[in-house]
């Protein structure tokens, strides 16, 4: 099973748990680091798809996240992370990172499994992607949320959707939503 470098690299036999990326957050004015078991986030697989949609299925209902479909998920498999149960490799939590361009991607899909919630999942898998985005040499990642003061805590700041036209053509421009849209939108120069 392939963990992603957030976790093993960086946390891996230092005695700590905080990442490369958590500390470059914490100088921004972060939260303590999670106490989060090394290894728990990875690439996601084909396999997780039929997780991935029970895991998020409660969040398409409120509104909080956009729905997706089996085939875009099996399509876009490589663009998520989940974090796993160490024990039963339960699926806790997921994320994916949109890439719109060579400089420019999107936070997408982030949940945690409601009786997970509040104990650093959520950051680790936010972490796991920003990891991703700056090995890829992306100069920004933004997200549309909710949420936005999940992604402020964690070094992100406020933007304006319109910054951001790759993601009105590809989701907003048929999204049911468009003309009553409540989504913020947050981002974070790498
Ligand atoms: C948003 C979400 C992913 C956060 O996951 P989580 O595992 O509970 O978050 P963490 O425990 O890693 O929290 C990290 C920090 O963010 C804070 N935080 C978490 N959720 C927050 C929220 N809704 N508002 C403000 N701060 C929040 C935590 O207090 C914590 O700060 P601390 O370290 O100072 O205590 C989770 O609540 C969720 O799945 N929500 C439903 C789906 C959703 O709305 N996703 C966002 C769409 S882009």
């Amino acid at each position: 099973m392939k963990v992603l470098p957030v976790v093993r690299e960086q946390g891996a036999g230092s005695g700590s748990r905080r990442s490369e990326p958590q500390e470059r957050l914490a100088t921004e004015g972060t939260a303590p680091r999670s106490l989060l078991p090394e290894g728990v986030v990875r690439a996601a697989v084909l396999a997780d798809v039929p997780a991935l949609e029970a895991l998020q299925a409660p969040y398409v209902a409120t509104g909080d996240l956009l729905p997706r479909s089996n085939y875009d998920l099996c399509r876009h498999i490589k663009e998520w992370v989940v974090v796993a149960e160490p024990g039963d490799g339960s699926i806790l939590g997921c994320g994916a990172l949109k890439i719109y361009s060579a400089e420019l991607a999107e936070v997408a899909g982030l949940a945690v499994r409601r009786d997970r919630q509040g104990v650093g999942l959520g950051r680790a898998l936010l972490e796991a992607l920003l990891t991703q985005a700056r090995d890829h040499g992306l100069a920004q990642v933004f997200a549309l949320t909710r949420k936005p003061d999940f992604f402020l805590r964690l070094g992100f700041a406020p933007a304006e959707k319109e910054q951001f036209p790759e993601k009105v053509w590809a989701d907003c421009a048929r999204c049911p939503r468009q003309n009553c849209c409540d989504e913020i939108a947050v981002a974070l120069r790498l």
